[in-house]
């Protein structure tokens, strides 16, 4: 098996025939060009024609120490060398699973000392809800089942994990609805008319509370909650929101699952957000991306020690649970290099150094056409364009007005993620000021430019 030209438009040719890519219009997917990418180094990858792009997106919200890694080829090929795989299950285990689980227990906060290895986030997420499930059964309140996610959240592509995140990723299809619920993003943009960030983080916290209320406590398992929404927007919270959230979930008998996916790794400054940045010590943290910066797929669950000796009490704790792929020897040998990176490069120190400038940078962009907020934190960060910048008013959807501003960005050397009516940034850690500042001045022009092209089209903005 050969693996298909570069050149000569077959890569484009092949994908367009065989290939369906996530969340895809299906109908149009076999018309829409692709940008066909063959190599990345450092915070650039390279286009078949030879072109070269910042990463903006850091591959999708994962690459955390950069393309291309001598030792992290160097470390995966060793463990392939060594031990390729082997099974997870039957009380075996490897040296790599075992070291990375000890790993990621140190580094977490609290007593979150007990590791569930999974394949990626949405097994780590849908992993989280089923011990939650186990939890309160074992605790001998199995109607405790409802779950309370958020609009706007994105926790993954499995069937529950899908119905967890907003319920616009259901369209079409049958979401769970029994004991999935869903209350208001904590979006200070788009807050009712006239609230204080303290007010609103007020009606927030009582929402939350009448939601449980509702479906009467004893029949609530947990919240789940991104720190930072990430997909759904990159949605910073009020001030205080995760600390009055976990309070409601304590008061309740609740359990918190922070969903670490994205903003964990160092993208926040932090190997973990929700201590280091929000003050919580969550039950469960769940992890995926940066944990092993998208080189290979992995996931975790990370519970406290108090929820695991309610799991593993007594007889009948057996779980089942588990992925062929559970504890991949070289998934976990790729983490523990990439955590090796991440802390001989002091690459969390320098997110919470380099951090503020881009946010800076990119904010300086709020004055001009099409942009209704600039928000995020650190390297995590959005841009929400509008039609109407008064009323904040969004562009019908066929404007396509992140994938417009995404064209005239991919056209001077940037890849940004386009969402709608968003362009998403998350580039890696290793990202330096030059960049920083290149990221800044191209979305300024792609946005001027962007805004010609929808008054040649026709388009009003006001
Ligand atoms: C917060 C969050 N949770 C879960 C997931 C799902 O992860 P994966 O795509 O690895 O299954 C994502 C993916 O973007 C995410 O952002």
């Amino acid at each position: 098996m050969v693996l298909a030209k570069t050149t000569g438009g077959r890569v484009d040719a092949l994908d367009r025939r065989h290939n369906i890519h996530p969340f895809t219009d299906l109908a149009a997917m076999e018309k829409a060009e692709r940008t066909v990418i063959v190599k990345a180094q450092g915070n650039y990858v390279f286009g078949e024609d030879g072109r070269k792009f910042l990463d903006g997106l850091g591959g999708m919200w994962c690459v955390n120490i950069g393309h291309g890694r001598e030792e992290m080829a160097q470390a995966i090929a060793d463990q392939v060398r060594q031990l390729d795989y082997y099974s997870p299950f039957d009380d075996l285990t490897t040296p790599a699973m075992a070291s990375l689980v000890e790993a990621l227990a140190q580094r977490a906060p609290g007593n979150l000392n007990r590791v569930l290895l999974t394949t990626g986030g949405s097994t780590a997420a849908d992993s989280a809800v089923r011990l939650v499930h186990h939890y309160f059964i074992r605790l001998g309140q199995p109607s405790r089942r409802h779950v309370i996610s958020r609009h706007n959240s994105y926790h993954g592509s499995t069937y529950l994990t899908a119905s967890l995140s907003d319920p616009g990723y259901s369209e079409g299809w049958l979401a769970e609805r029994e004991f999935v619920h869903h209350i208001s993003a904590p979006n200070l943009y788009r807050r009712p008319e006239g609230l204080s960030e303290a007010e609103f983080l007020e009606v927030l916290v009582a929402e939350f509370e009448e939601k449980i209320l509702e479906l009467g406590a004893e029949n609530v398992a947990c919240f789940i909650a991104e720190p930072i929404q990430g997909s759904g927007g990159v949605i910073v919270p009020p001030e205080g929101y995760h600390k009055r959230m976990l309070a409601m979930c304590r008061k309740y008998g609740l359990l918190y699952i922070s969903d670490e996916v994205v903003t964990g790794f160092g993208r926040l400054g932090h190997f973990f957000a929700s201590e280091a940045r929000f003050g919580i010590v969550p039950d469960i943290i769940t992890s995926a991306k940066g944990l092993s910066s998208g080189y290979v797929p992995l996931g975790a669950v990370i519970l406290s020690d108090d929820v695991y000796a309610v799991l593993s009490q007594k007889t009948g704790a057996y779980f089942n649970t588990g992925f062929t792929y559970s504890g991949h020897a070289v998934a976990c040998a790729a983490a523990l290099k990439n955590i090796e990176i991440i802390e001989r490069e002091k690459l969390c120190e320098r997110v919470r150094e380099n951090g503020p400038r881009f946010e800076e940078k990119l904010k300086e962009l709020v004055g001009l056409p099409l942009v209704g907020d600039v928000r995020g934190s650190r390297f995590m960060m959005c841009i929400e364009y509008v039609a109407n910048k008064t009323r904040k008013e969004l562009f019908a959807d066929d404007v396509r007005i992140g994938k417009r501003i995404w064209r005239h960005c991919q056209k001077r050397g940037l890849l940004v993620r386009p969402l709608a009516h968003l362009n998403v940034l998350s580039p890696p850690l290793t990202l330096t000021l030059d960049e920083i500042e290149f990221i800044g001045d191209v979305l300024r022009d792609a946005i001027y430019d962007t805004a010609d092209e929808l008054t040649r089209d026709g388009i009003r903005t006001e």
